[in-house]
């Protein structure tokens, strides 16, 4: 089902924010804001802000930010729908159902056809597990492993038995075709044959769930015995419904977990989550046979800021927590690492331990940046050109910080490097200046132009929207795609929506909105379009002398070689450039004064 948009915003107009929030946050009036702590990060000071007037909230100190669904999703863990039908049941508007568009219905079809397959397909493999002859071995490995048959059913582990076509004879019976057997990942062609057969044959299997707990995937382990030359893991190949950088195993059962203890626990390998859910770690996570992703930073730090990364000990697993650091930082999530002692990985060490010396274990984890800046001390020597070394090595990933995050960070490294904090600062400060357009994977902070024409447009979007949606993209340097396109958004709808659909297709943005809107007082109304006027004329200057250099370039370029055919056309182009930069120079002058 789903809500049409208008609905969504008359719910939320209706809605007072405020009243929603302060339920579960003690807000406190601060001008046109209401501040408390924020629920979503520990915090000493309010960062939290929830601005009535635009209908969101935002946490300086970790970002957070959204509407009033929003913050029920976080604070609750409800889905979207849940938390629009709560709200609108609360101030009395009644909800149909939009009719879709014939598109969006065949999207839906096709995606619910495979989920289906996929849920079957989940079903036999956890059959055959349980009961029968041909699920011995798969039984006999869980034993082997400590792995109980009610922890077996809980996340409704397989078994995939020797056989080409077990499976794909099953799903034609219960009235599955090939093709969606195909699409599902479950069974590969054989090209030169024609003919199809099982991906998973005499494999355990963990069935890979999405965040609302439906299979969607597998990971197949082999049992031991099998040909040395078999992968230990199977994985199925991405679908239309298995977007594997999306997916981290074991969320839809950790969810509730980590919400209630503020914490996360990510882990390498399916047994691990397995095995600590077992001992009563719920809260326990594992990408599919990939690394990391932003994408899944991006899912961690809506549920906690609270993650302790349980890598393995061996060398791979130490290079993968230092690759998986910068992801953690550039998130704004505190990661901390966990050393199992006796033990290398979490399955094994509980399963050799038991869960109370886990739980012990749990109470003496360290930052990540501290292990990586050990690390990196380890390597360059603690002399002071070795200092001077690992500093360099160390300040990129420090760079990617913002706010107070970075502040912090920064405090603590210093600390742990033995350097004063300002020479750090100085130094990562340096290192920002060098490669200065390289965009930050991660946390997107705009520059100071952009900034404050995305602050304008969202206080006085009838002000200054119309002309900003006019506004040539090549003029905006960073992220050329956004003003133009949020300014057309938001002369059309409300600030909280516009917010709502970017916190799905573009968080980074949505968070630099609610900043923006969060934040009170930069211009008056008065000053709004003269000071939008100047900045874009500032941009636009900076626009035309970028292209002013490449042509130059290109102009030396044809004298050197002696190309003529596109010189004539060039210099042309110099001169309207240098009229143009003439003109712009003067307006950015007369409005020098106007605008900081
Ligand atoms: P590990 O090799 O550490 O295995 O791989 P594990 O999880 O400890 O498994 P057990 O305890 O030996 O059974 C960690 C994760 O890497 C992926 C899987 O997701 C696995 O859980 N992996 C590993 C693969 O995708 N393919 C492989 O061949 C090996
Ligand atoms: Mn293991």
């Amino acid at each position: 089902m789903s809500i049409p948009r208008h609905v969504v915003d008359e719910v939320r107009a209706r809605t007072d924010i405020v009243q929603v929030i302060g339920q579960t946050v003690t807000l406190r009036r601060r001008g046109t804001s209401h501040v408390g702590l924020c629920p979503f990060h520990n915090e000493k000071t309010g960062s939290f802000n929830v601005v009535p007037s635009k209908q969101i909230y935002h946490c300086f100190g970790c970002g957070a930010g959204g509407d009033v669904f929003t913050f029920l999703q976080k604070s609750r863990g409800v889905g979207f729908l849940d938390a629009v039908k709560e709200l609108a049941a609360q101030v009395g508007v009644t909800i149909e159902e939009r009719a879709l568009s014939p598109q969006e219905e065949a999207r839906i079809s096709r995606r619910k056809d495979l989920h289906e397959t996929a849920e079957a397909a989940c079903r036999w493999y956890e059959a055959t597990l349980l009961v029968g002859k041909e699920g011995a071995p798969g039984r006999a490995y869980l034993v082997d492993r400590g792995i109980s048959l009610d922890t077996a059913r809980k996340y409704r582990l397989g078994f995939a038995p020797e056989g080409w076509n077990n499976l794909e004879t099953h799903l034609t019976r219960e009235g599955f075709d090939a093709e969606l057997m195909l699409r599902c990942g479950l069974v590969k062609k054989h090209e030169a044959r024609g003919t199809t057969y099982d991906v998973f044959r005499g494999r355990l299997l963990f069935p890979i769930h999405d965040d609302r707990g439906r299979p969607i995937a597998f990971g197949g382990r082999v049992l031991p015995g099998a040909p040395k030359d078999s992968p230990k893991y199977l994985n199925s190949p991405g679908t239309e419904i298995y977007e594997k950088s999306r997916i981290l195993y074991g969320l839809s059962y950790a969810r509730s977990a980590v919400q209630r203890k503020d914490r996360l626990l990510v882990v390498e390998g399916y047994f691990d989550a397995v095995s600590l859910w077992q001992a009563g770690f719920e809260e326990a996570v594992a990408p599919c046979g990939t690394s990391l992703t932003v994408e899944h930073l991006e899912i961690v730090r809506r549920l906690t800021t609270r993650v302790v990364a349980l890598f393995d000990t061996d060398e791979a697993g130490i290079n993968a927590a230092v690759r998986a650091l910068d992801l953690f930082l550039a998130a704004g999530v505190e990661a901390r690492r966990l050393d199992l002692p006796g033990a290398k990985d979490p399955d094994e060490y509980i399963q050799k331990y038991g869960g109370p010396a886990f739980e012990e274990r749990l109470e003496r984890t360290e930052p990540l940046l501290e292990l990586v800046i050990r690390r990196t001390l380890d390597k360059h020597g603690s002399s002071s050109e070795g200092r001077g070394r690992a500093v360099a090595a160390l300040a990129p990933t420090l760079r990617k910080l913002v706010g107070t995050v970075r502040d912090v960070t920064i405090r603590r490294a210093a600390g742990w490097l033995g350097i004063p904090e300002e020479e750090l600062i100085r130094e990562v400060g340096r290192a920002r200046g060098e490669d200065a357009p390289s965009p930050t994977p991660g946390r997107w902070a705009p520059d100071k132009d952009l900034a404050h024409l995305l602050w304008l447009v969202v206080h006085y979007p009838e002000r200054v929207a119309p002309g900003l949606a006019e506004v040539d993209p090549s003029v905006v340097s960073d992220r050329s795609d956004v003003l133009g396109a949020i300014a057309r958004l938001l002369l059309l709808h409300p600030l909280a929506s516009v917010l709502a659909w970017a916190e799905i297709d573009a968080p980074d943005l949505a968070r630099v909105l609610a900043a923006a809107a969060a934040n009170s007082d930069l211009y008056t109304l008065e000053a709004s379009l003269p000071a939008a006027r100047s900045i874009l004329a500032r941009l636009h200057l900076r626009s035309v002398e970028a292209r002013i250099l490449t042509i130059n370039r290109e102009i030396h370029r044809c004298e050197t070689t002696g190309d003529k055919s596109s010189y004539g056309s060039l210099v042309r182009d110099l001169s309207a450039l240098y009229a143009q930069q003439a003109g712009l120079k003067q307006s950015v002058n007369r409005r020098a004064g106007v605008v900081d």
